[in-house]
């Protein structure tokens, strides 16, 4: 069986977000292994000498290296994705590489109609960066729009059409990744590639 991480997009102690993750994890149990994982441990990056790594980070990114692949929430905050997801990224692209070809599904829930469309599109530009390189799933985002009111008490999503259509993009995902793994000739190359990237040389 596929292991997920699903990385929850905030360090808010209430998040739709992570209640759309734990959905997932619960919805899809015969399917995959969802591992709902906080970014909310991590400190504000800070650059430090020597690229020493605080151990909640390296801990973070051997989680995602040895996963099948990762399910982000993103929140949107002001058009773009939360500072503490941000801050995840940074660490996560500090001298460690463990997105590069790593198969990535974007979901997320916002309080308003837009369910995150601007935050996706900035995610995915984000982990375009060449310490980071993920392997996004093309042309699919799952959006969770009035996400307050999207769940019922037993933490079930209450709209069934908002349900196929995730059951659909998670069952592509399932797919993408099978796909993915196939596609790993050049993956030690991408590997090179992140390690000796330097961004006074460009
Ligand atoms: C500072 C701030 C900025 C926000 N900006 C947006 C926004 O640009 N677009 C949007 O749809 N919702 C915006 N919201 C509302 C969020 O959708 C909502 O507060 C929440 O973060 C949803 O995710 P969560 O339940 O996982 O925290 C904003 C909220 C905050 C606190």
């Amino acid at each position: 069986m596929k292991k997920f991480i699903g990385l929850v997009g905030t360090n808010s102690d209430q998040s739709t977000n992570r209640q759309l993750l734990q959905y997932m994890s619960q919805h899809f149990a015969g399917e995959a292994e969802i591992e709902v994982t906080e970014i909310k441990q991590l400190p504000m990056f800070n650059k430090p000498l020597g690229q020493a790594l605080p151990e909640v980070v390296a801990e973070l990114a051997e989680k995602i290296e040895a996963s099948d692949g990762v399910i982000i929430a993103a929140p949107e905050y002001d058009h773009a994705i939360t500072a503490s997801l941000m801050n995840a990224l940074s660490w996560l692209s500090f001298g460690i590489f463990p997105f590069v070809d790593k198969p990535v599904m974007l979901v997320g829930a916002s309080y308003g109609t837009l369910g995150t469309s601007r935050a996706q599109a900035h995610l995915r530009q984000i982990l375009d960066a060449p310490e980071l390189q993920a392997r996004i799933m093309p042309s699919s985002e799952f959006l969770l729009a009035h996400s307050l009111q999207a769940f019922d008490e037993n933490n079930n999503l209450t709209n069934p059409d908002v349900a196929k259509t995730l059951n659909g993009l998670f069952a592509d995902f399932l797919t993408f990744v099978d796909i993915s793994q196939q596609l790993n000739h050049a993956h030690e190359a991408h590997k090179k590639e992140a390690e000796n990237f330097s961004w006074e040389n460009i």
